[in-house]
C-alpha cells in the first residue's frame, strides 16, 4: 500500500497561515468597528485625566466582533500607556467571584493568594488598582453566576471603566439596583455586518490563509453568501478551513465550488449529528422549548417532569447551560414579580442551518 503518495507534499499545502481561520485569531485591523472602537476609547478618555471613567454595555449577536474589537483596544491601550491597566475576562471561564478576583490578582502580578477568601484577595486588588486606573472588560457577563464582584469593583475602585458584553440587551434589566444604579452604564450594539462587510472581513482572512489565488471567486462567493445570510462571521472562517481540507483531500490545487459546497454539508450534518448525539433528556428539553418559545425556566421544569423527565432540577440548569454553550438554545436573564429568572428559547442560528 502507497497510502500517503498520492497526498501533496506539506510545502504544497494550499493553507499558507491555517492560523487565520482560528475563532481567536487577532486580524491586525478591525475594519468596519472604527466606531465603536472609538466609543470605548471615549469611555476610557477620563482615566487619562486622572478621572473616574465612565462604563459601557456592548451586546450585538454572536460572531459580530464584540470580542475582537474589544480586545483591540486593550491591546492598542497596552501598547500605549503604562498609566491605564487593561484587563480582559471571560465570564464563561470564570463564572464566581472568587474565580474573577483570583483571575485580577493573577493579572496584577499578585502571588500569595493561596487560602485567602474573596475578600482578603479583593483587598489586595483594590491597594494596588487604586494606585493607578483600570480597563476592565467581562465577555460574556450574562455566563457569571453571581455579581458581588462587580459591586465591590463598582465600589471600591476609584479610576475605573468597566465594559461588559454580553448577546442580550436587556440583561441588564435582571441585574440587582445597587449594582445598576452604581453602573451607569451607556449601551452600545454592535449590528451585524451587511453583505459587503462580511465579503471584506473574510477576504482579508482568506488572502491570509491560503496561498494567493488558490480559492476560486465562487467557491468564495458561496462562502460569503452563506455568512451574511447566519450573520456570523464565525459561519464562514469554518466554510473556508472546511473547503480548503476538502481540496486537499482530493490532491486539488484549488479550491472549487464543489470543495465550498462540500463544506456547506458538512456544516449541515455537523449540526444534525450534534442534534443526534444528544441525550434522551436533552431532546426532551428542546422540544418543549420549541413548543413554547421564551418559557421560564420553571414552567419548563414542570413540564419536563410531567413528560417523564428524570432529572432534578440542578441537573436541567446544567443541560440548559450546556445546550447554550453549543448554541442550540438562547438563554436571556429577567427580573420578574416572583425574582430572577431564566427565559429560553431555541437559537436563531440553529433553526437556520434547519432551513438548509
Ligand atoms: N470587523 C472584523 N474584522 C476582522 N475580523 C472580524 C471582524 N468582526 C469579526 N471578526 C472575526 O469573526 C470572529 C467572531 O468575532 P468575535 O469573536 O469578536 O464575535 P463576538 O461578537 O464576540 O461573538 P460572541 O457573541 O459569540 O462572543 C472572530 O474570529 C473575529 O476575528
Ligand atoms: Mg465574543
Amino acid at each position: 500500500m502507497s497510502l500517503f503518495k498520492n497526498m501533496l507534499g506539506s510545502e504544497e499545502s494550499l493553507f499558507m497561515n491555517a492560523i487565520a481561520l482560528d475563532y481567536d485569531f487577532m486580524p491586525k485591523l478591525i475594519p468596519y468597528r472604527e466606531t465603536e472602537q472609538k466609543h470605548i476609547a471615549t469611555c476610557v478618555r477620563p482615566l487619562f485625566q486622572q478621572r473616574n471613567g465612565r462604563n459601557l454595555i456592548i451586546t450585538g449577536t454572536p460572531g459580530v466582533g464584540k470580542t475582537v474589537a474589544t480586545r483591540n483596544v486593550l491591546q492598542e491601550l497596552e501598547e500605549e500607556t503604562d498609566e491605564v491597566t487593561p484587563i480582559y475576562i471571560n465570564c464563561w471561564q470564570k463564572n464566581t467571584s472568587y474565580k474573577i478576583v483570583l483571575h485580577l490578582c493573577e493579572e496584577l502580578g499578585y502571588k500569595f493568594t493561596q487560602n485567602k477568601k474573596t475578600t482578603e484577595l479583593f483587598d489586595e486588588i483594590k491597594r494596588m488598582l487604586n494606585k493607578t486606573s483600570a480597563v476592565i472588560v467581562f465577555d460574556e457577563i450574562d455566563k457569571a453566576e453571581e455579581y458581588d464582584f462587580l459591586y465591590m469593583l463598582l465600589e471600591e475602585i476609584y479610576r475605573k471603566t468597566i465594559v461588559l458584553i454580553t448577546n442580550y440587551k436587556d440583561w441588564i434589566n435582571g441585574l440587582d439596583e445597587r449594582i445598576k444604579s452604581r453602573l451607569m452604564a451607556e449601551m452600545m450594539e454592535f449590528r451585524s455586518y451587511n453583505k459587503q462587510e462580511t465579503e471584506g472581513i473574510l477576504r482579508e482572512r482568506m488572502e491570509y490563509a491560503f496561498v494567493k489565488g488558490v480559492m476560486k471567486d465562487d467557491a468564495f462567493n458561496q462562502i460569503v453568501d452563506k455568512t451574511y445570510e447566519l450573520k456570523d462571521i464565525r459561519t464562514g472562517l469554518y466554510l473556508m478551513r472546511e473547503s480548503g481540507n476538502s481540496a486537499e483531500d482530493r490532491s486539488s490545487k484549488e479550491i472549487t465550488l464543489e470543495d465550498a459546497q462540500t463544506a456547506l454539508e458538512k456544516l449541515k450534518e455537523f449540526s444534525e449529528k450534534d442534534k443526534s448525539t444528544l441525550e434522551e433528556d436533552e431532546k426532551l428539553i428542546l422540544d418543549i422549548i420549541k413548543e413554547t418559545p421564551g418559557i421560564k425556566i420553571g414552567d419548563l421544569y414542570k413540564k419536563y417532569e410531567s413528560l417523564g423527565g428524570k432529572g432534578v432540577y440542578k441537573t436541567l440548569q446544567r443541560r440548559i447551560a450546556k445546550l447554550d454553550k453549543d448554541r442550540f438554545i438562547k438563554t436571556k436573564q429577567v427580573q420578574s414579580k416572583d425574582g430572577n429568572t431564566t427565559l429560553i428559547s431555541m437559537n436563531e442560528v440553529e433553526k437556520k442551518l434547519d432551513e438548509f
